[in-house]
């Protein structure tokens, strides 16, 4: 999901360390093949005696603990809208009003996962998968967003946490991916700060009912997006255009949701528990990598980044940010940034298309468009850029410190369409996957703490305001009949996974 440009992005400030330009070795550079133009051959006819090793010997390995998995969000997949007493969210009334979502699609069934969760378990488990990133819905757990619990909703996580775990698969749970109550939209919603506190009623009510067997945790997913988009562009629910300073408080009130996620699993996880943001900041790419290119990325990452990452890292919005803001800045309590910047245990970055950028004059960065025949996906802001793997974790450990890191999504959406044999053959996204693997490993390689991948998305699945016909998974769904069928690329984690090495 792209990030939408608001007012948080200052356009002067932070001082930028210059970077050290990483180098490709031998290994790497067979393994990692840049917009497809991956290596291959051929062995001659008559030449293979010896069995073949089950993978190229040059192929880039990834740790032995490696975290593989896939991820979805509540909305996306679970269906079963108004069941067991879920309550109303804002993406239901949003889908509900005509215009708003392409071909009208709502989330009402989605992929039925919730009721079909013991064969898409099972599914993962056939593939492999061993560790899951979902996402718990709030109006499952307070119909209202506060007040009573709906246990009825407890019960369905309950239930799947335990499957998952009888499957050998680990659960990340993310805590909102964008499902806010409508009760609470209808009181103010991210505008007020009674929507945070009610966000850290929720926090304890879940990590104390599944923090037994969770053991990891997400806090918010995308920040930029759930607000830029949904009070700032009006293109998400709740499809708000807010002023500069209403917007900024809706960001600080996430952000001190934030703060209360990594708060209520410091006092109610078990021991061991982990907990992390789930960011996607810009991602900018020097498009030479040398000195004067990388130092201008890592000025405008910081500049970009400064007003979500600041707060989160350092425990303070840049002062240069604050000053362009002047007016318009977020009301903050005494409190708050303490709360906000509580250290966390790895950072989730959601990486798919990013920006490329270079010294222009003075030494200034200045960013490149992209022409309109640069490779994309079916939507037009995932330009395929392998290299945000790198750049995004090395950024983020440069500008932050942040010391470990999960990517918590990456994939690409396709026009799949089922052959004749039941088969779908999304190489495109096979490639997609290869590529930016290829990346993610130079940043293994050169000792940045990644410990683990999911692949977005596990199954085709309801993408927002695009409904449904923008497919991501690795999983093919037919929506009429709910049939499940892995796809090309799904074969081709699933061997990756096995060998834990590009194949
Ligand atoms: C990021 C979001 O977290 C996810 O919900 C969305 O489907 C993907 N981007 C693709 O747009």
């Amino acid at each position: 999901m792209n990030i939408e440009r608001n007012v948080l992005l200052p356009k002067s400030g932070a001082p930028g360390a210059p970077g050290h330009p990483g180098r490709l070795s031998r290994r790497e550079f067979l393994g990692a093949g840049i917009l497809g133009l991956a290596a291959c051959g051929g062995i001659p006819a008559g030449i293979a005696a010896e069995p073949l090793p089950a993978i190229n010997a040059n192929s880039p390995q990834f740790p032995k603990d490696f975290a593989w998995g896939v991820a979805t969000a509540a909305t996306q997949i679970e269906g079963a809208a108004a069941e067991d007493g879920k309550g109303e969210s804002i993406w239901d009334r949003f889908a509900a009003e005509p215009g708003r979502v392409v071909g009208g699609d709502t989330p009402a069934v989605a992929c039925d996962h919730y009721h079909r969760y013991p064969q898409d378990i099972r599914l993962m488990g056939e593939l492999g998968i061993r560790n899951y990133r979902m996402s718990i819905a709030w109006p499952r757990i307070y119909p209202q967003g506060d007040g009573p619990v709906n246990t009825k909703g407890l019960d369905f996580y309950d239930r799947l946490i335990d499957a998952l775990l009888a499957g050998g698969i680990t659960p990340f749970a993310t805590m909102f991916h964008w499902d806010l109550p409508q009760a609470l939209e209808d009181r103010g919603g991210w505008r007020v700060r009674a929507t945070p506190e009610a966000f850290a009623v929720y926090a304890d009510t879940i990590v104390k009912k599944l923090g037994d067997r969770v053991r990891n945790w997400m806090s918010c997913n995308e920040i930029p997006c759930f607000i830029g988009k949904g009070y700032g562009k009006g293109d998400h629910a709740p499809g708000c255009k807010e002023p500069p300073k209403v917007l900024n408080q809706c960001y600080h009130h996430a952000l001190l949701a934030h703060g209360h996620a990594v708060r209520a699993v410091r006092q109610h996880g078990a021991a061991g528990a982990r907990v992390g943001l789930v960011h996607n900041p810009d991602t900018i790419v020097p498009v030479t990598e040398t000195p004067d290119d990388i130092e201008a990325a890592h000025r405008q990452y910081g500049w970009e980044s400064g007003p979500i990452m600041g707060p989160v890292f350092k425990g303070a919005y840049p002062a240069a940010w604050l000053e362009r803001a002047g007016q318009a800045q977020p009301e903050i309590a005494p409190g708050d940034m303490a709360l906000i910047s509580m250290p966390t245990d790895f950072l989730g970055l959601n990486i798919y298309g990013g920006h490329f950028c270079r010294a222009g004059k003075g030494s200034q960065p200045e960013s490149l468009p992209l022409p309109d025949d640069y490779p994309r996906g079916t939507l037009p802001w995932l330009n395929i850029t392998p290299q945000t793997m790198y750049w995004g974790v090395r950024h983020a450990a440069e500008h932050y410190g942040v010391k470990n890191f999960y990517i918590s999504e990456n994939g690409v959406c396709q026009d799949d369409v089922v052959t004749p044999k039941g088969e779908v053959l999304d190489i495109g996204r096979l490639e997609f996957y290869r590529n930016y693997l290829g990346c993610l490993h130079r940043a293994i390689h050169e000792g940045f703490n990644v410990q683990g991948f999911f692949a977005w998305s596990f199954m085709d699945n309801y993408e927002w305001a695009e409904g449904y016909a923008k497919r991501f998974g690795i999983v093919h769904i037919d929506y009429p009949t709910q049939k499940r069928t892995p796809k090309l690329s799904a074969g081709w984690y699933a061997k990756v996974i096995r060998e834990g090495a590009m194949v």
